[in-house]
């Protein structure tokens, strides 16, 4: 491991400008650098590489990051690479530091490193006897030959052969000094009630299961179809152990995952089988489950390198409705999902195999459709014209539309539900609506959810020190009995949404800065108190318990107080947020900060026709505009706040989360209004409509 100080000495040394500039020719353009974008097809230069952020940032594909990125992107390198790559540029010894174990992490490592030394060795045996014994040429090279497993791919994929006879595998390792033990770990060799030893996958053909660096961690056995009978298991599987957790690791992954990467989306089949013969048809961005729903680990080893799925279905639709069942945690997940049926009686292993390499690409291309689309032509033939199962199936439907955190996407299925059923949008989303408020109730009910009252209120600091920075705590993001509801409620674009980023953008760029404000000492005389930006917006967030309905708003709103409280300057603060290892957090960050002008919300001069001048050279004149901003996305919440709530009382409630709504109503009506007079604003009744 490299040590901390001495990435730290790389991290200091590496000059954004210098290391982009030896992969791509940079131009001056102002401040910063441009060239063209090693990262898309780009044929002006959209990259713009910024020395004082110390990032580049492409404008058309997005691509950003700082020079360690830069480098693993550009090289395709690992984490350590591309600090051993910038060291050597700079000049700069790597020091490695070998923590010293203690007794149990030794252990533990010893105990891994001997398993997977065990499943190396039986790998290579089972390669060597499929290939270079007589036994296993005959008949277990034939069996993937009569399969149509061209010798290449049974190599890629290192298939074996463990020969008949009870032990002559456990016997060969154990001779060879493999420890008992570990063999009987790894489940390769078992114990019978007599004591007996026996190779657990003898007279089987093997698919080795490799783990994401393409070690063997287990294996599966196939019984071959001369011997088949009813009784014995088709497959023999490796049991869990600590060098095989079953829920992470996926079939295939290995080879897949760089085509994957290249095509930006994988193929979910069943079996090893599938995969191989796909992958053979040149389709190498395939996966299989082993016949079980995705786990969450696989999901997340499958998120890692890409965004899209499509899962293959069998032409029998037996099995299909069950599986349907596993499809709304990919979509939980947040994954596009979408799905193919293959023509009656084929799976993706007979069908790459009876057809060309072309055909398989261009049947994969056109029965590709949505998941929403899948799921409605599946469920609505088994439905008919009964219209009682019809509305079944569309409720099924919203269901999975409901698991979607995304609005927009969110919303693009509900059109094309709409489409499909000639059901009104807004029908749907009503019906939607009951479904994400109950699932939210339901969630509710969990003890994570539950928010305590908090009695402390911080004050606005006086003198010239730096305030320090209150974090938002925990238990006051949720605060009104209702705001779960509220906060998850998804809408449209909206001018809560703007005034929201006027706020982040406020903050990123000038949070750090000192202001002045204007206060009323005891004895009633106004004072001006300087304070910095962000205490303020703290305070006035913290006072009111506000929270921001955009969740990344929300997110970077936290990671702020911490960071802020670490920084040494607005610069410090830029820059660790451009650097930020949260990808989305990032890239709102990197798209405020390297806008062209530092010009402080024109939207919101123009829209609220308030003066504001390039808000980082007149820090004087922060005061007006800061409150200003700030009253304005109060005003914002309330109404939107007070328009859910009035929409809310048109559903079914208990006669007590009716009061409690009520309550809030009359609460709300009387801060907006006070909001309003504070901003010289006239509330009339079209603006209870307007928003
Ligand atoms: N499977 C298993 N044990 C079984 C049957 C199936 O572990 N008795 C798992 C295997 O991972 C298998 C997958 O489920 O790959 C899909 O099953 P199936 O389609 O029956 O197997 P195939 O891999 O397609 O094998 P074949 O084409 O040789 O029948
Ligand atoms: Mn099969």
């Amino acid at each position: 491991m490299i040590t901390k100080d001495c990435i730290a000495e790389i991290e200091a040394a590496a000059r954004i400008e210098e290391v982009v500039a030896d992969f791509v020719p940079l131009k001056r353009a102002g401040k910063d650098w441009i060239g063209i974008c090693p990262f898309h097809d780009d044929k002006n230069p959209s990259m713009h590489v910024s020395p004082r952020l110390g990032i580049y940032k492409c404008f058309v594909c997005g691509a950003a990051g700082g020079p360690i990125h830069f480098v693993m992107e550009h090289e395709k390198s690992s984490y350590p690479d591309a600090l051993r790559y910038l060291a050597a540029k700079y000049h700069i010894e790597i020091k490695e530091e070998k923590r010293k174990l203690t007794p149990e992490e030794q252990a533990a490592n010893d105990e891994r490193e001997a398993l997977l030394n065990v499943t190396a060795y039986a790998e290579k045996y089972f390669v060597d006897q499929l290939f270079n014994s007589e036994e296993g040429r005959q008949i277990g090279l034939t069996y993937f030959q009569e399969r149509g497993f061209r010798e290449e791919t049974i190599r890629k994929f290192r298939l074996g052969y463990c020969p008949e006879g009870w032990d002559k595998f456990t016997t060969k390792a154990l001779e060879d000094g493999y420890k008992l033990d570990y063999l009987l770990e790894t489940g390769l060799t078992k114990k019978s009630e007599n004591g007996r030893l026996h190779d657990f996958y003898h007279g089987r053909v093997i698919f080795p299961i490799q783990n994401g660096i393409g070690k063997p961690v287990g294996f599966g056995g196939r019984i071959l179809a001369k011997t088949k009978t009813d009784k014995i298991a088709k497959y023999f599987n490796s049991p869990e152990s600590i060098i095989y957790h079953k829920s992470d690791i996926l079939y295939g992954f290995f080879f897949a995952k760089k085509s994957i990467r290249t095509n930006d989306n994988v193929y979910l089949v069943e079996g090893y089988t599938d995969v191989i013969s796909m992958s053979e048809s040149g389709v190498e961005n395939v996966v299989a489950s082993s016949g079980t729903a995705l786990t969450e680990g696989q999901i997340r080893l499958i998120k890692a390198q890409t965004k899209n799925i499509t899962v293959l279905y069998d032409g029998d639709a037996a099995g299909i409705k069950a599986s349907l069942r596993g499809i709304n945690m990919l979509l939980a997940a947040g994954l596009n999902v979408k799905a193919c049926l293959l023509p009656d009686g084929e799976d993706p292993d007979s069908f790459a195999k009876q057809h060309r390499d072309s055909e398989l690409r261009d049947y994969l291309a056109e029965h590709t459709v949505s998941i929403i689309q899948f799921k409605a032509d599946i469920l609505m033939k088994d439905a008919g014209n009964d219209p009682l199962k019809r509305a079944a199936v569309v409720n099924d439907i919203l269901g999975s539309i409901a698991e979607i955190n995304d609005d927009i996407i969110r919303s693009f299925y509900v059109r094309e539900c709409a489409d499909l059923f000639k059901i009104s949008e807004e029908s749907l989303n009503a019906n939607l609506r009951q479904l994400v408020w109950k699932k939210i109730n339901d969630a509710r009910r969990q003890p994570s959810f539950q928010s305590q009252p908090n009695s402390q209120n911080p004050t606005v600091p006086q003198g010239t020190t730096p305030p320090t920075i209150t974090q938002p705590d925990e238990s006051q993001q949720l605060p009104k009995v209702l705001t779960p509801a509220l906060t998850q409620q998804k809408v449209e674009v909206n001018h809560l949404d703007l005034v929201e980023f006027d706020v982040i953008h406020l903050l990123l760029k000038c949070g750090m800065y000192e202001t002045h404000i204007s206060q009323t000492d005891e004895a009633g005389n106004a004072v001006i108190c300087p304070i910095r930006v962000d205490q303020y917006v703290f305070n006035e967030f913290h006072d009111d318990e506000i929270v921001f309905q955009n969740p990344l708003y929300q997110q970077v709103y936290e990671e702020y107080a911490k960071i802020a409280q670490k920084a040494e300057s607005q610069e410090d603060l830029e820059h660790a947020f451009v650097v930020h290892e949260n990808e989305k957090i990032r890239n709102l960050a990197v798209s405020i900060l390297m806008e062209e002008e530092p010009e402080y919300s024109e939207q919101w001069e123009k829209r609220f026709e308030l003066h504001t001048n390039n808000i980082t050279n007149s820090v004087q004149s922060l005061n007006t505009e800061l409150s200003g901003c700030i009253n304005l996305f109060k005003l914002r919440l309330i109404e939107r706040h007070k328009k859910l709530l009035l929409n809310e009382l048109g559903f079914e409630h208990t006669d007590e989360e009716q009061r409690q709504i009520m309550e809030r109503l009359v609460e709300l009506d009387k801060l907006r209004k006070k909001l309003a007079d504070l901003l010289g604003m006239v509330i009339s009744q079209s603006d209870d409509s307007a928003n």
